[in-house]
């Protein structure tokens, strides 16, 4: 158990990537993509973050929907679809993407336990609300945070002080997990006791901020928090 993150007053989620699987869209529609499906995915989610922090360094926020949209007009063009169908169909299955699979189990154990949860995303409402509901895990969460009230994506400071400014709880009570090892960095800068879901298996990233703990997938959050 990890003093830091056992003290926490709430634990506040990543979506996509951690609670999320981004990728599951595409997996959906992997026949009518055809082989290029893969690449595709990857491509897609790395153009849609490095438009996040382009437009913060331009000052040019639009809402994660509209960059999403953006990110995934140029990977198809990269690939050579040019059936507008695959677009509104990736697009549409943005809105439902498929939680991963301890998620649920996790959520109704913690809250169970009586921890206080929420999700802080860089999806504007539009897109974070059909998912959630969608999921059927609505009613774990006490708040669905968004940048779009900051008016600029993660990780900037101002994002994740929504925390404490909507739900009322200091930055070091704050147990904040993604899997996006440069948003768990950025919130471990700012403060949060941070854990990085590292479902890639991936290397460090040598940023500021410094996480407290690293786990594979959420099922091994309840030990950390001490919750049996
Ligand atoms: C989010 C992205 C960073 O949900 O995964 O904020």
């Amino acid at each position: 158990m990890s003093r830091a993150i056992a003290g926490a007053e709430i634990c506040v989620f990543d979506a996509y990537g951690t609670l999320f699987d981004f990728n599951s869209a595409v997996a959906r529609h992997r026949a009518a993509i055809g082989p290029k499906a893969d690449a595709l995915a990857d491509l897609w989610r790395a153009k849609q973050i490095q438009y996040t922090w382009l437009r913060n360094s331009m000052g040019a926020y639009d809402p994660f929907w509209q960059v999403t949209g953006e990110a995934l007009d140029h990977c198809l063009a990269v690939h050579g679809i040019a059936d507008a169908s695959v677009r509104e169909t990736l697009m549409s299955a943005y809105l439902a993407l498929d939680p991963f699979p301890e998620v649920p189990a996790l959520l109704e154990r913690l809250k169970r336990a009586g921890k206080r949860l929420a999700i802080l995303s860089n999806g504007n409402p539009e897109m974070l609300a059909p998912m959630v509901e969608a999921s059927g895990l609505a009613d774990r969460f006490e708040a669905v945070l968004s940048v779009d009230e900051a008016l600029v994506f993660k990780p900037d400071q101002r994002v994740y002080r929504l925390v404490e400014q909507r739900c009322g709880v200091k930055p070091d009570k704050v147990c904040f997990l993604s899997s996006n090892c440069w948003d768990a960095h950025g919130a471990a800068h700012f403060g949060f006791a941070t854990v990085w879901v590292n479902r890639a298996r991936a290397p460090d990233d040598n940023l500021p901020g410094k996480t407290v703990a690293e786990i594979a997938d959420l099922s091994q959050l309840p030990s950390l928090l001490g919750v049996s």
